[in-house]
C-alpha cells in the first residue's frame, strides 16, 4: 500500500500550475489551509538530462511545509525519465507524475504531453521507464484530459491499463483547452472504467472547482477519490478550508499576505532564479475587495525590485 491509499477521502490536491505554484506559493497557501497533496509544476526530464538541467532545478524546491509532494514530469525520451526518476526519488519527492495534459502548442508540436494521446506506443514506453525508476519505491500517476481533438475514452482505458497508482483527469479535450466547463460527468465514466479495470488506481477529478463545498459534491455525485483545484486558489487562497476566510479577509490582512509572499520571493529567489514579473498574478489575488485595490494594483505592478514592492506596501 502507498501513502496516497491513506490520504482521507476525497482528498484535496493544488493542482500544478506553471510558474504559479512553485515552493514559494505552496507554502503560502499551506499557511492559509493546507491541501492533502500538492504537485510542482511541470518539469522537463530531457532538459534536466542536458546542460540546462540548473536553470530548471528552481521548480524542484520545496521545504517540509508542503508535504506530501509529487514531482510533475515531462519529456520525449524515456530514458531521461528513467535517470530523473530516480533522481527525484533521491531528493525526497513522495511520488511522480506524468503530464500527459498540457496543450501547449510548442509542447504539442514536439510530440509531448497531451500529444502523447495520439501516440500510445510512446506513452506506454514512458510510464514503463518512469514504473522501472521509480522502482516501487514511490507511487507513479498520469495527470491528462479526456482526449485530443475529440473526447475519447479509449486513451483513458489505456492508462488504466498500466498499472498507475492515480490518475488525474482534467475533464476537457486538448482542443477545448479551457474554453468549455469541464464535463464531469465524463470523469464520473472514468471512475466507472475504473472499476472495471483498475480497481487500485485512484481517480482524481479537476477542472472549474471553487470551492472544498463544490469539490466535496462533485466527488460524491462521481464516486471520486480526490478532487484536484487550480485556478480557485487565485480566487481564495484559503479555498482547501472548510470555511474559507478570505471574504472577511480586510484590506490590512490582504497587503500583509501579499507581503508575506513577495518576502518569501525575496529570500527564496536570492539569485534571481523567477522574473519578479510572476508575482503580478499574485497582486491580483491579494489586492483585490478592498476601496482603491485598483489602483494599488497598478503601483505595485509596475514594481521592478522587492524592494519596491515591499517599499509600497509598507505604506498601502
Ligand atoms: C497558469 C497555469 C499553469 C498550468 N501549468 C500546468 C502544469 O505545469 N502541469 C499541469 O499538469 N497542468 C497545468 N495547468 C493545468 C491545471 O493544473 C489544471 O488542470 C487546469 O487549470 C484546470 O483546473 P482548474 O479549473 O481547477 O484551474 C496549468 C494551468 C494554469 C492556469
Amino acid at each position: 500500500m502507498n501513502f496516497l491509499q491513506q490520504l482521507p477521502k476525497p482528498f484535496f490536491v493544488l493542482a500544478p500550475m506553471d510558474d504559479a505554484t512553485d515552493t514559494v506559493f505552496r507554502q503560502v497557501v499551506a499557511d492559509c489551509a493546507p491541501a492533502d497533496l500538492y504537485f510542482t509544476e511541470f518539469v522537463n526530464v530531457d532538459g534536466l538530462q542536458s546542460p540546462g538541467r540548473e536553470k530548471l532545478m528552481k521548480k524542484l524546491q520545496f521545504t517540509a511545509k508542503e508535504k506530501p509532494l509529487i514531482a510533475q514530469i515531462w519529456g520525449k525520451v524515456p530514458e531521461n525519465f528513467r535517470k530523473t526518476v530516480d533522481e527525484l526519488v533521491a531528493m525526497g519527492f513522495a511520488g511522480i507524475d506524468l503530464n500527459m495534459g498540457c496543450p501547449v502548442k510548442e509542447v504539442v508540436k514536439n510530440g509531448c504531453c497531451s500529444a502523447l494521446i495520439n501516440d500510445r506506443d510512446l506513452a506506454a514506453e514512458i510510464i514503463k521507464a518512469t514504473q522501472e525508476g521509480a522502482a516501487g519505491r514511490v507511487p507513479v500517476s498520469v495527470k491528462t484530459r479526456i482526449g485530443f481533438s475529440e473526447v475519447d475514452l479509449s486513451w483513458l482505458e489505456f492508462l488504466l491499463g498500466h498499472n498507475l497508482d492515480m490518475l488525474a483527469i482534467h475533464g476537457r479535450t486538448r482542443k477545448e483547452m479551457s474554453e468549455v466547463p469541464a464535463h464531469w460527468d465524463l470523469i464520473g465514466e472514468v471512475r466507472k472504467l475504473r472499476d472495471k479495470i483498475a480497481p487500485n488506481t485512484l481517480i482524481v477529478g479537476n477542472g472549474d472547482v471553487q470551492s472544498l463545498e463544490q469539490g466535496k459534491q462533485l466527488a460524491e455525485q462521481y464516486s471520486l477519490d480526490g478532487i484536484m483545484i487550480g485556478r480557485g486558489v487565485f480566487q481564495d487562497p484559503f479555498v482547501f478550508a472548510e470555511n474559507s476566510r478570505w471574504e472577511n479577509y480586510t484590506k490590512e490582512q490582504r497587503v500583509g499576505l501579499y507581503k508575506k509572499h513577495v518576502e518569501l520571493f525575496a529570500k527564496t529567489w536570492q539569485n534571481r532564479e523567477r522574473n519578479i514579473k510572476t508575482l503580478n498574478r499574485f497582486c491580483k489575488v491579494y489586492i483585490s475587495g478592498f476601496d482603491g485595490a485598483k489602483e494599488l494594483r497598478e503601483k505595485l505592478m509596475a514594481a521592478n525590485t522587492t524592494e519596491q514592492l515591499l517599499n509600497l506596501l509598507a505604506s498601502a
